[in-house]
């Protein structure tokens, strides 16, 4: 790929700002990482499962594709703290403890995550991390984990804790900041789950890696068409170090179509928000891994170069900036460091539809430019488009996903001289085309 310096100059405006936590971990999303314990198995987790499910992440190709953690959610513990205090393994389902474990996955060639909560306790009712954040942390470390889910069950009275949700979840970020600091290893990562009610993307990267973004996902088309309304508003938020995280992925579960789950992937690949795949492995079925294995796909999750979501430019069935939890924006597109554009239509209609968008409606395209289209999911190449590119009869809840490559100058002498012509005008002050009803 060769940069104009047009494209350079425009990313480096797309860098994070100093606002983000730029500590030397997590700059990419974290990906890949595998949820073992949430959506597919709840607390029903143990030492097998976690190293059954690591084996398989091998065999199905997940770990070659780029999936290279091995996440724990909730329930691994002892209901209570040891005589001393620290945080127990759960001896029933984790008889060797955690060190064997995360030693058996760095020796798969995986990293580990583990979970914990910033009040008394975590959602499931085994002991949280407030007060004990320094000492927590470390045993964490001392575990061999290299990532922290953070959750928001069980908060202290306000007249103990006289902080909000911010100082609550700054208390670990110090804890982790401090321990790297003594101990050289690099900092745990760290991901929020306090279900956006704080609006935690207008902080989260102050602190964190990762921010969930709403309250739990579920496995229906309802659910995740009601998270990408909620991500159409808020892309600005992740760039590299910090990112929306829109939840655990329920590609493969329950009744979501194939073409919905297609769509589910490509939103959460596109938004740069961590992929953490909630599947039981063991039924899972070839087509599932392939959708999870996209290389297209997820190289634009990992870019780079480009850390910032992708945007919707176009809303589409509703008027832009609606807010509509059924039917969310459809147009959307980002830049991306093999562009200059990704782009992605989303049918959210439940019956097919042809998708239409002239290309200069979306910011990291060129007037006057034609581009080659790259199609993510059939892996072929489409053709060239000038001005507008239509996909259609695209299925319902379907979606396509696009690279956009510049191929040179359009042909000369197309009609209309702009293609998008309001305020489009000669040098010398009359409009070329008139047909705009807006006064301006
Ligand atoms: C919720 C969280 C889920 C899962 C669960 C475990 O608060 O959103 O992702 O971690 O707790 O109890």
């Amino acid at each position: 790929m060769l940069f104009t310096t047009a494209t350079l100059a425009g990313f480096a405006a797309l860098a994070p700002s100093a606002f983000a936590l730029d500590n030397g971990v997590g700059r990419l999303p974290s990906n890949c990482v595998m949820i073992v314990a949430w959506n597919a198995f709840v607390c029903n987790i143990d030492d097998t499962i976690i190293l059954e499910t690591a084996s398989l992440m091998q065999s199905l190709g997940l770990q070659d594709a780029g999936y290279t953690q091995m996440n724990l959610d909730d329930c691994w513990g002892e209901k209570n703290r040891s005589a001393d205090g620290v945080l127990q393994a759960n001896a029933e389902r984790f008889p060797s403890g955690f060190i064997n474990l995360t030693s058996q996955l760095h020796d798969m060639g995986f990293k580990a995550g583990i979970y914990s909560d910033s009040g008394w306790r975590t959602c499931q009712d085994y002991p949280g991390s407030y007060s004990n954040e320094l000492l927590d942390a470390e045993t964490f470390q001392d575990w061999g984990f290299d990532y922290l889910k953070y959750d928001n069950c069980y908060i202290p009275f306000d007249d103990i804790i006289r902080e909000g949700t911010l100082g609550r979840f700054q208390r670990m970020a110090d804890a982790i900041a401090n321990l790297s600091s003594t101990s050289g290893q690099p900092p745990l990562i760290y991901s929020l789950c306090e279900w956006g009610w704080s609006q935690v993307w207008l902080w989260g990267a102050s602190m964190a890696n990762s921010w969930r973004v709403d309250n739990d996902i579920a496995a229906n088309w309802d659910s995740i068409a009601a998270i990408i309304n909620l991500a159409s508003f808020i892309p600005q938020a992740t760039n590299f170090y910090g990112r929306n995280d829109m939840d655990i992925l329920e590609v493969g579960n329950g009744d979501l179509t194939y073409e919905e789950n297609k769509s589910h992937f490509t939103a959460w690949a596109l938004f740069k928000s961590p992929l953490l795949i909630g599947t039981n492995l063991s039924a899972v079925s070839s087509e599932i891994v392939d959708v999870l294995s996209n290389p297209e796909i997820l190289a634009i999750n990992q870019d780079p170069v480009v850390g910032t979501s992708i945007s919707p430019f176009r809303w589409g069935l509703n008027p832009d900036w609606t807010s509509n939890s059924s039917f969310p924006a459809q147009y959307w597109s980002g830049p991306s460091q093999n562009g200059p554009c990704s782009c992605w239509s989303l049918n959210t209609l439940s019956e097919p539809a042809d998708m239409f968008f002239n290309l200069t409606e979306s910011p990291w395209i060129r007037a006057g430019r034609s581009y080659s289209v790259r199609d993510l999911w059939t892996h072929s190449d489409n053709g060239t488009a000038i001005r507008n590119f239509t996909a259609e009869v695209v299925p319902a809840h379907g979606v396509v996903a696009l690279l956009l490559q510049d191929a040179g100058d359009e042909p000369d002498g197309i009609d209309p001289l702009c293609a998008v012509y309001c305020q489009c005008g000669t040098e010398n002050g009359s409009y070329v085309y008139g047909g705009c009803t807006t006064e301006y």
